[in-house]
Order: C-alpha cells, then structure tokens, then sequence
C-alpha cells in the first residue's frame, strides 16, 4: 500500500515554493520581497507594496504613476451588480455578501478569466485590487440602509475607502490624513503571510485552473473563520464581553482551562513563537490613532492594555509563546475610526487580495505546477457486505 506523511494542520509540510514572503517566526521577522515590513509601514504606501508583491521589485516612478492610474481606472463596479447586492437581506454579514459578489464578478467580467492569456490574468489582477474596496464599502452600505457611494479616483487607495465607506450624498465625509494613514498601514501589514489558510485555499483552488474570481472568493471564505481573519471580530467581542478590567482574571483562568473551548482571540500564531511583528506596528498605530482622535477613557481599550500585561507575564502564555497577534490592536484602531466590528474581516479580505493574487500568479507561473491533491490515511471500515434493509 502507499505510505503516506501524516501531517494533521501542514505544520512541516511545504505545498510549494515562492518568492513573495519571507517569516521567521523564532525571530519575529516578516519580509515583503525581502523589505522589512517594519520599514514598509513607515516609508512606503499600500499600492507600492501591491506593485512589489506582484512584480517582485518596488516600482521607479513611472511605474508606480502607471500603476497607480490603471488601478484607479477599475474602482467602479459593473452597475448591475449594484441589483446583486439587494438580492441579499440586509442583515447579512459583509463578509457573506462579498463572497458571493467577488464570485459572482466571474459572471459580469468575461474578458479576464482566461488563465492561460498573461494580459487576462493582468486585468483580473487589477480589477480585483481596485474593486474590493468598493464591494466591502458597498456590503457595508448596503447592511446600514444607506445608499452606495461611488469611488472617488482623485483620493489615495486608504482615503477613498474611507469615503465610500463614511460618505453620504447629503454629506462628503472629510477624511483626516493621519486617519488615511493609518488605514494604509493596516492595508499593508495585511497584504500577504505566504501559506496561511486562505492563501493556501486560493492556491488549492487556482490549482485546478479555477477562475481568479472564483479562487479569490474561496480564499475569503476560509478568512471569515474565527481562528484567521475573522479574529479581528471575535476579539473586540471578546473586549466587550469581559468589558471591565476586574472581570480579566476569569478570562485569563478559562483560556487555561483544557475543558472550556474559550481561547484568548487576538493571541497565539501558529509561526510567530516570539512576537508578531505586524502587532508591533499595529500596537504604535493604535496609539497614534487614540491619540488624534482624542479617545482615552475608552474601557475597551483598558480592557486591552490590562489583558495584554497580565496575558504577557503569565506562566501559561509565556510557556506556550502565545503573545498579541495583529488583530489584537487593528480592531481597536478600526473601532476608534468608526467601523463597526462586522467591517473589521471584511478590511482584511480587500488588504490581503493583493497577497492572493500575488501567490495565485506564482502559481500558474511555476512550471512543475500540478493540481493540488493531499492524500489520507483512511481510518474508517474495510470493505464489507451490504445489508438489505429488512435484515438490519
Ligand atoms: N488562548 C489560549 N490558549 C491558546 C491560544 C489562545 N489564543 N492559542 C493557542 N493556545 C494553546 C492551545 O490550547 C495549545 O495548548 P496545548 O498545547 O496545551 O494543547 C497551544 O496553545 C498551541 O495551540 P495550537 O492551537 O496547537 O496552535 P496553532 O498553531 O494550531 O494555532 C492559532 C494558532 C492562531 C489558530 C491559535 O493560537 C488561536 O486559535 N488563536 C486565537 C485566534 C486568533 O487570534 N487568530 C488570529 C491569528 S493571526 C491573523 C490571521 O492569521 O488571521
């Protein structure tokens, strides 16, 4: 019989080579393309790091006006799949509604489908970039009763966001520079982690020769789930629920406790073994964010800086290296600036779109590509007699 490596939750299995991004999670480091993402998030911008994920090399400055320009050129969406969107219950999370509108764009944009032509998946790529936000501001739209709003090409990528997202025609939202800012940052520290679970699921898929839409809208699937993206939600949840600083203590005591499913949401990683480099950032924007915004009383908040410290010097965490991940601090930035908890997966599905189309293209790139096809070990029953139903 065949042997097979047993490797439950591929925690030594590669399923690929790539170029694209570099962790080390002993040391902490995370590496866009060889660039720190220390570095990125304070020099760069988030359509620069989209041209290097993508090309490999950080654009001269005709490059980054080209890219720039065909991006903006596909923000708007088809206007009939505007109908789409109110096939939806108004209650519908954001992250259901765009599932099935990024698959559904297979359905409106037949001239970027054909994998095998350099110059479709090119176009697939940019319209992917430039349209999720439009759909996650319109899935919020939509869930609120209030009508969609249009991008705006004259704003950067983060500040039109925020305009389609805050805007309404009786009043243009003005967005606050340092607030664009901050988004953009939480945009690129979010933008590619080579094989996490979604990215892995967009390769799976792509692997079959699946459309780009369609494996885009695989790979935000498998990012609503708690343990992934959908952490941002569950942890500011989880702030709520503990609510106030003295209530910590019996949090802490049932994420140590084997028989409660109760984890701590915003902590662990299953690379970093140090700290998350991306929560470093993210914890120095957070601050930045509070600050400008004046918030400082906010109990969430305290909740956090509490539950931190006391998470942080504890045996259990500190043993089992379980330090704040990113989606400890972004929830709180986003909160402050006015999203509200559904919004927060939803922002790091249109972020990590470029990291998805990035490793999707690497894929079909590699010439020893072949479908994927993990094998099993099968535990169940030896082959055996059926059993007509008067004699069972
Ligand atoms: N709270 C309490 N205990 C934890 C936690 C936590 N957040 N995370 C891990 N553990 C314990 C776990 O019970 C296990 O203990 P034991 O060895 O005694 O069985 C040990 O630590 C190792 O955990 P694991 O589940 O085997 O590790 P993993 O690499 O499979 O999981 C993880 C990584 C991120 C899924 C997990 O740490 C977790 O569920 N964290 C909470 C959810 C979260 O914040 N996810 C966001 C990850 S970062 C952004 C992203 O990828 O989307």
């Amino acid at each position: 019989a065949d042997v097979f490596t047993f490797d439950p939750g591929f925690t030594s299995t590669a399923a690929c080579e790539s170029e694209i991004t570099y962790i080390d999670g002993d040391k902490g480091e995370l590496l866009y393309r060889g660039y720190p993402i220390e570095e990125l998030a304070e020099k760069s911008h988030y359509l620069e790091v989209c041209y290097l994920l993508l090309n490999g090399e950080l654009p001269t400055e005709k490059q980054m006006t080209d890219f720039e320009y065909r991006i903006t050129r596909h923000t708007m969406l088809h206007e009939q799949i505007h109908m789409f969107f109110r096939g939806f219950r108004r209650d519908s999370h954001p992250m259901a509604t765009m599932v099935g509108v990024v698959g559904a764009m297979s359905a409106f944009y037949h001239d970027s489908l054909d994998i095998n032509d350099p110059w479709q998946r090119e176009v697939a790529a940019m319209r992917m970039i430039a349209k999720l936000p439009t759909i996650a501001a319109m899935a919020y739209k939509y869930s609120i009763g209030q009508p969609f709003v249009y991008p705006r090409n004259d704003l950067d990528y983060a500040a039109n966001f925020l305009h389609m997202c805050f805007s309404v025609p009786a009043e243009p939202y003005v967005v606050k520079p340092e607030l664009a800012k901050a988004m953009d940052r939480i945009m690129m520290l979010h933008a590619d982690h080579e094989q996490n679970a979604s990215t892995s699921t967009v390769r799976l898929a792509g692997s079959s020769g699946a459309n780009p839409f369609a494996c885009v809208a695989a790979g935000i699937a498998c990012l609503w789930g708690p343990a992934h993206g959908g952490a941002n939600q569950a942890c500011l949840e989880m702030l709520r629920e503990i609510g106030s600083v003295d209530r910590i203590p019996e949090y802490i005591r049932r994420a140590k406790d084997k028989n409660d499913p109760f984890r701590l949401m915003g902590f662990g990683h299953r690379v970093y073994k140090n700290f998350d480099p991306r929560a470093k950032v993210m914890k120095e924007s957070a601050d930045e964010v509070l600050d400008l915004l004046g918030v400082h009383d906010n109990p969430i908040l305290q909740v956090a800086k509490e539950l931190e410290r006391i998470a942080l010097e504890d045996e259990y965490f500190v043993s089992k290296k379980l330090y704040p991940n990113v989606d400890f601090y972004s929830g709180i930035i986003l909160e402050a600036m006015g999203f509200p908890t559904a919004m927060f997966t939803p922002i790091f599905a249109l972020s990590r779109t470029v990291g998805w189309i990035s490793q999707w293209k690497e894929m079909l790139g590699d010439p020893t590509g072949k479908i994927g096809r993990p094998r099993q070990l099968y535990t169940g029953k030896v082959q055996r007699e059926y059993v007509p139903v008067p004699k069972r």
